[in-house]
This record gives C-alpha cells, structure tokens and sequence, in this order.
C-alpha cells in the first residue's frame, strides 16, 4: 500500500527520501514521486518504479534540507504520472503525500471548486492541500492551517505536507500509519519503521488524530511543548537547559537541531515517549539471498523457535482470557486468515476449544453474536491492516476482549487490544507472507497446548522440528523443487487439497503460488472435490495434495478420484502413497502446517523465477493493505 517518507535535517533530503522510498517499496505500489523543499518546491513523479523515479532525479537541480516522498497504489485515479503524489495547492507551493482514504474527498472538492479552487489529479488526496491553501486564506497560520484542514477529513489518513517558506513539515495520522524517526542527522517521518531504520532505531509512534510538526526553526521560547530532538537523541552537551522547573527540555535550540511538536486533534498538545526498536538492520537487509522471499522461507527454522519465546505472564493472561471466554474468534486477512484457520483446528484437536475463524472483513456480520464475554484474537502480521483494524473496533463496541497477534511492534492494533503477543520473526520485507505465517501457526499451537497443560511437551517439539525445517530449506530440498517448479511452470491451473489441518495448508499454499507465479492456483477441502471441483480435472491437471499420517486414507481416496480423471498427482506427506510426484516431508503432527508449507514456499518462489517475476514484489498487492 501507499508509503510515505519525510525528512528534515542537516543533509539533502533527497538521499534519505530516495533510500527511505526504496525501503518502503515492499509495500508495494505503483507509481512514485517526491518533492524537496529550498526556497520553492521542487518535484518528480513517475507512473513506475522508485529505481526510475532515481535516474530522473537529478540531486545538483534538486535538493534542500526538507522533503517529502511518496509509493503509491493507485485507489482513486489511473496509475499515471498526474497522479502520482506529491499533490499541490493551486499555487504549487503546499505539496502533499498521503496514504489512506479521504472518504468526503469529493464533497470537499465540490466546496473547494465553488471557491474556485483547480484540480490537477483524479485522487482524493490532492483535497488536503487545496484545504490548507483555503484555511490559510483566512489569515491562518501554516500549522493551524494544517489543523483545520486536518480536522475536516474523514476517512483514513497518514499525510506529511510542507510549503514554501516555511522551515517546517507537518504529518497526521488516523487509521493509517505514521510513525517518526529521531536520529542525528534529522527526523524521519514515515509509514513504517524499516524505512529509516538504517539511520535510527528511536522512534515516537503516533496515536490517531495525532499532528506532528517538524520545526527546523524552533522558537527561541519553545520551551515545554517543544520536545528538542537532541534531548531524545540522549546528546550529553547540554549547555542551554531551560531553568523552568516544569521543563526538561532545552530551550536554546541551534539551527543543527529540529524540534517536534505533537498535538492532538482532540485533545490539544500532547506528549507522545521516545522507544528503541530492537531490530537488527540487517535483518531487514537481503545479505547474500537474491530476494527477500528465499531469505525469509530459510530463516524459519529460527522464526518458529522465537515464536514462542513470550513473556510468561502475558501467556498466563491470555490462558486465562480463554478459559473465562464465552465465544472466541481468531480474525484476519490473507494468510494470517489462513492461520487463524489453522488455528481453530488446532484449538479443537489439541485443548477441545471451539474457536471461530472469520475473515476480518466479514466479521462485522457476526457483531450480534459479541458481548463482553467474547474473545477476539486479532491476528496480523502488520497490525495495519484496516480490514482487521476495522473488526477490532467492531468487537471493542460490543465490550470484548481483544488479543493481538503481530510482527511489528508499536503497531495500530497493539494499541487497540488487551494484550498482544509478538511474533519476534523479525522484518518480513517480501510482500507474501512466509516465516510469519508458521510463527502465527506456532503460537496459536502454542496456546493450544498451553491451554491443554502440555506446554513444556510442545516446547521440546518445536526445538526438534528446527533440524527438519532446516533440511526443507536446504539447498538440496531447493533444487528438488526447482525440478517440480519446471513441470508446472507453464500450467494455467493448479489445484490443491487437503482435509483438517491440511486443508488450511491448501488453501495458504494455493494462495503463494497464485499471488507470485500468477497461475491459477486454488485449494479445496478433500471432501468436496465430487460437489464440483472435479469437473475441472483434465489429463495431466496438476494437483498437490497434502496428507498427515492421522487422515490418510480419506484424502488419498480424494487423491485417487483425481488420478482416475486424469489428473497428475504431487503428494506432500511424509510417506510415498504411489505418487506421480512425491515431495517428502516429516510427519509433525500437530505442527504439520508449519512443516508442509514451506516446500511449497519454494515451490512458488522458483515458479515466479521460472516465469521472470520479481518475487518480492507481485504486481497489484501490497504487504500492508491499509484500506479497506
Ligand atoms: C496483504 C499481504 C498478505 C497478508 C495480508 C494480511 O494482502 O499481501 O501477504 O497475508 O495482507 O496482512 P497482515 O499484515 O494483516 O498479516
């Protein structure tokens, strides 16, 4: 989804907004753009690629201490260089990118063109600089200008807006994120933490209806609702502390240094704490893999064992939490949907707990069924998805409880949940998701087990499986695979199945070979293949099945009714149940979810190679979808 980035320092804006848009592309996106500000505002947009918005940019036309930047995926308007972001006022001297929805956008551009306001673009984004360049018609100051503007959006919105002649950027946040960046070499403000990262690890997550300013020019007086940058950055010189007994802030603040203020819309000047980020920039970097996908599939022989490694009072809390549950439901989107399935069969083999798994963009359907005694596990690998955001706040109406499930710490959803498990794998930076999907998987076995008493067996369990996912990310295991990817490459259709457990996994391995190879891959319960699927079986239709030991026979009937048809048959199981194409894993049991994925982890990465697709980034998708 849309990423934005701003920055304002001592340097060019131009290296860190260049760098911070690369680092934000796995979001995914379109088109991109950016503006540097010096006397006036200086911009390029491209309908493509971050890499070819750089070779346009020329740092000796373009440069300044003050930018904004933009990754766009296209909602309101075609993807072209017209609407691209930055957006302007009418005088092109307010610039403006933003990640979100604004949902009144066209009333307020009815009400701005009656006031003779020009559109250059079809988006809805573009309202926030003519509403600004309105409200500072009225004798308005920049920032309380961008406050008024600010206050009339409805929607989603995470936007940085900066204007000529003023030494200052502006961000706000509601429903879509914004977070900032403090480091020595200037303030960040950005979507998400990985985008400055390898400049800072401090950061100030913003709260919703939050408005930052960003003052490269403090006042000299700023003291007490001015938070100095070098006071958070722990610099020790401090030689100008502000005497006043209230403040801890230095008050004579050099042209090196910005400052912050963060202002709430509702509730006016607010303080909002400085936290370190624990991740290792390298984590977040592709080292010696040639995409991120390949290095996130092997890294989870080590993803699984951090996945349970919790604090043990918060699991204690969310034992606890179950047991005094009257209705509980594990929600979200894509494959963290898949897992929350997953899940509710291991919640009923494992503990004999009845758990619902609902896709979060349709559990406001189930909102009659909520009260106070329901527990709704939210689980998301962002915690910015607005679909499962939006589910939160439908539960949280009703009174429930909420727990969360997720990978980046300081998200949206960490806010607005009781408790919070992390899944500790680390950056997932591939816009599919793959370590991330078996932590889910582990951990939700993980209460399964906790919450059945046989937590400490689970433990030994999962170090055990750390050889076998190591030898199913082998180079070995690798090879194998690129040979079977090479007999499907050129297939228009694959189908999977499984049953129980295994049907889960169909369903989250149809969904990686489809969302990076762009065949047709889809997944279904063994047992309904004869109410229709079957129909779609001709000679030598692939078909993947997944079998555990514990439901064999069953599904290799299904696999058999396949084969009669024609169909070409690829087991996934720890055992050769005479298959045209056996790929053997361990037989995990209860964690066979998190072992049999993988081989098809790779199996769909080597596809996306074997047909010239770039597999970190699919084209139309985004890793955070932040709109609903
Ligand atoms: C997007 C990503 C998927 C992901 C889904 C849910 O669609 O492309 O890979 O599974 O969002 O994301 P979340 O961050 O909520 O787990």
């Amino acid at each position: 989804m849309c990423g934005i980035i701003g920055y304002i320092g001592e340097e060019n804006a131009v290296y860190f907004l260049l760098k911070g848009l690369k680092n934000l592309e796995y979001r995914g996106y379109d088109s991109a753009g950016i503006a540097v500000l010096s006397d006036v505002i200086k911009w390029k947009k491209v309908a493509g690629r971050v890499e070819e918005l750089c070779s346009r940019v020329n740092p000796r036309e373009m440069s300044g201490r003050i930018g904004i930047a933009h990754t766009r995926w296209a909602t309101h308007g075609a993807v072209t260089e017209r609407n691209a972001h930055p957006h302007f006022d009418c005088t092109f001297s307010i610039a403006v990118v933003h990640n979100g929805i604004i949902e009144n956008h066209r009333h307020l551009k009815e009400i701005l063109r009656e006031k003779g306001h020009k559109f250059s673009s079809d988006t809805d984004s573009e309202v926030i600089a003519h509403l600004i360049e309105d409200a500072l018609l009225l004798n308005r100051d920049f920032v309380s200008a961008c406050m008024h503007a600010f206050s009339s959006l409805e929607g989603s919105f995470a936007a940085i807006v900066m204007k000529e002649g003023e030494h200052k950027i502006v961000g706000v946040r509601k429903d879509s994120p914004l977070v900032i960046g403090v480091s020595a070499r200037g303030i960040f403000l950005a979507s998400d933490i990985p985008s400055f990262l390898e400049w800072t690890n401090r950061v100030i997550y913003l709260h919703n209806y939050d408005m930052v300013v960003v003052d490269a020019d403090p006042a000299p007086d700023a003291c007490g609702d001015v938070r100095n940058v070098r006071d958070m950055c722990d610099v020790r010189d401090v030689n100008n502390h502000c005497g006043a007994s209230h403040c801890g802030a230095l008050s004579a603040l050099t042209e090196k240094h910005a400052s912050i203020r963060i202002y709430n819309l509702n509730e006016g000047l607010v303080q909002r704490p400085v936290d370190s980020v624990e991740v290792d920039i390298e984590q977040a970097k592709k080292g010696e893999f040639r995409h991120f996908m390949l290095k996130e599939i092997t890294e989870q022989a080590d993803t699984i064992k951090k996945a349970i490694q919790q604090d043990e009072e918060t699991v204690k809390n969310v034992i606890d939490a179950i047991k005094n549950a009257f209705g509980i439901f594990f929600i979200g989107c894509g494959s963290s949907y898949h897992a929350c399935l997953a899940g509710s069969y291991l919640f009923s083999r494992i503990a004999k707990t009845h758990v619902n798994a609902v896709l979060a963009s349709e559990f406001e359907n189930y909102e009659h069924f909520l009260t106070d005694k329901t527990l709704v596990f939210a689980v998301s690998q962002s915690g910015e998805t607005a679909d499962v955001l939006d589910a939160v706040r439908v539960a949280r109406d009703r009174g429930s409880r909420v727990i969360s499930i997720v990978n980046m710490m300081g998200c949206s959803l960490t806010r607005e949940s009781d408790e919070c498990l992390l899944m500790n794998a680390g950056p997932e930076i591939c816009v599919l998701s793959t370590k991330t999907y078996t932590s889910q998987v582990t951990l939700m076995a993980m209460l399964a087990y906790a919450l059945a008493g046989n937590y400490d067996d689970f433990v030994s369990e999962v170090k055990r499986l750390y050889l076998d996912i190591y030898n199913l990310t082998s180079r070995t295991m690798r090879e194998r695979l690129c040979e079977v990817a090479k007999m499907l490459a050129d297939k228009e259709h694959i189908y999977l199945i499984g049953r129980g457990l295994q049907y889960a996994t169909a369903l989250e391995a149809a969904l990686k070979i489809k969302e990076v190879s762009y065949i047709h891959a889809e997944a279904f319960a063994g047992g309904e293949l004869k109410h229709g699927p079957l129909a779609l079986i001709d000679k030598g239709t692939p078909c993947i099945v997944f079998v555990s030991k514990d439901n064999a026979s069953k599904i290799i009937s299904n696999a058999e009714e396949v084969r009669a048809r024609g169909g070409y048959i690829i087991g996934i199981s720890s055992v050769n149940y005479d298959f045209d194409c056996w790929i053997k894993v361990p037989d995990s049991d209860m964690l066979n979810p998190v072992v049999q994925i993988i081989p098809v982890q790779i199996l769909a990465y080597q596809l996306a190679l074997l047909r010239g697709l770039d597999p970190d980034k699919p084209r139309n998708l985004a890793k955070s979808v932040t709109v609903t």
